[in-house]
């Protein structure tokens, strides 16, 4: 009998998810002539037959340079946790049962699951329930441990740059203070390593709660010295000294998790109160989610997929694929997802960013 794997992508989409898919389907199909499962958003498919269908070469063909995810995918979908609604009452149930006799129906002797953090950790609880998993890591954030990187993290990086570049002009022509938000929920990677490239003035991530007044008194600083503007780049994540994150929606109802947004107004408040320049503030949001993976994640995620059919030829289940140095080589998910991957503010990027006279919020 022909060997059947599925793959699913849960959370967040990013750059690079179909590079994955089309790594898992083709190393699948052409080295090995198995047959591969595509299911439809996240976990969530496993409870609608008709969202697990076989993917082959043809599904594949052209997706490389194509963002999101041609699976499709959700932030919601948590068959432990699953919202169903009873006699007009949301219930959060338990239906992990389904998704199990779902694998063991369509006969998928592997399967792998492409996610981040709370994907992952979904995964472990099914590996406990007897599903054979291998995961591959993914997040534009790239807070994940035990790889080098994240795919997507590189192509939410030269977004972000990219974004720097253009402030940088119209600060100058209008000696504003130019605020960019970027995302990055519990860490500033996207922020610290952007700022780094595109030259900001102040980089404010959430592993440093900020002192506005320093703030203030940088920018202040710099216009002595003849810097008429000034770009600050901030993780969404990121809040003042004694404050909290910036929160636009609750977790609860539609967010599982809670939504941020909003610390690029905050801060352009606070600089109001102790700045006589104008200020402006720009949201880069879920552009940095979308659009052509870079030739880095495009190369990244296509090696990940071919690494996870081979854990799953290897019956290495329970393994995450990871990159180390230029290796790809793989971790127990668990490691993976036991924290998440901060950044060190003693640490070298951090110093070397003070090093450039950017000014950490400190
Ligand atoms: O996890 C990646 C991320 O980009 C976070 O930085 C951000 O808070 C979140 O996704 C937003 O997700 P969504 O708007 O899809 O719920």
């Amino acid at each position: 009998m022909t060997k059947r794997i599925a793959i699913l992508t849960g959370g967040g989409d990013c750059p690079g998810l179909n590079a994955v898919i089309r790594g898992v389907v083709r190393s699948a199909v052409m080295s090995r002539g198995w047959e591969v499962v595509g299911i439809e958003d996240g976990f969530d498919g496993f409870l609608h037959p008709e969202k697990c269908r076989l993917i082959g070469l043809p599904e594949v063909r052209g997706i490389l340079p194509r963002g999101g995810t041609i699976l499709g995918t959700t932030n919601r979908g948590n068959p432990f946790s699953y919202p169903i609604l009873r006699q007009g009452q949301l219930e959060m149930v338990d239906v992990s049962h389904e998704v199990v006799s779902r694998i063991d129906l369509l006969g998928i002797s592997g399967l792998v699951v492409v996610g981040g953090d709370g994907t992952l950790k979904i995964a472990l609880e099914l590996m406990k329930r007897g599903v054979p998993i291998v995961g591959i890591p993914k997040t534009i954030d790239n807070d994940l441990l035990e790889t080098d990187v994240t795919f997507g993290y590189n192509t939410a990086l030269e977004t972000a740059t990219d974004a720097l570049d253009k402030l940088h002009s119209t600060a100058e022509s209008h000696h504003r203070v130019m605020v960019l938000e970027v995302m990055g929920r519990y860490a500033g990677w996207i922020a610290l390593e952007s700022g780094i490239a595109g030259g900001a003035d102040v980089i404010l991530i959430p592993e440093i709660p900020y002192d506005i007044e320093r703030v203030c008194a940088a920018i202040v600083e710099r216009g002595r010295r003849g810097g008429r503007f000034s770009v600050i780049v901030a993780a969404e994540g990121a809040y003042p000294k004694g404050g909290s994150r910036v929160v636009r929606e609750a977790a609860g109802g539609r967010s599982v998790v809670e939504r941020l947004g909003g610390v690029g107004e905050l801060i352009s408040r606070e600089l109001g109160g102790c700045l006589e320049m104008d200020i402006r503030v720009t949201v880069l949001g879920h552009l940095q989610r979308g659009g052509s993976p870079s030739t880095f994640d495009r190369c990244l995620g296509s090696r990940f997929g071919v690494k996870a059919v081979e854990l799953i030829e290897a019956d290495a289940f329970g393994q995450m694929v990871c990159l180390k140095g230029r290796s790809i080589t793989s971790v127990p998910i668990e490691a993976a997802v036991r924290c998440l991957n901060l950044i060190d503010p003693a640490g070298e990027m951090v110093r070397h960013a003070e090093a450039l006279g950017i000014m950490l919020g400190r």
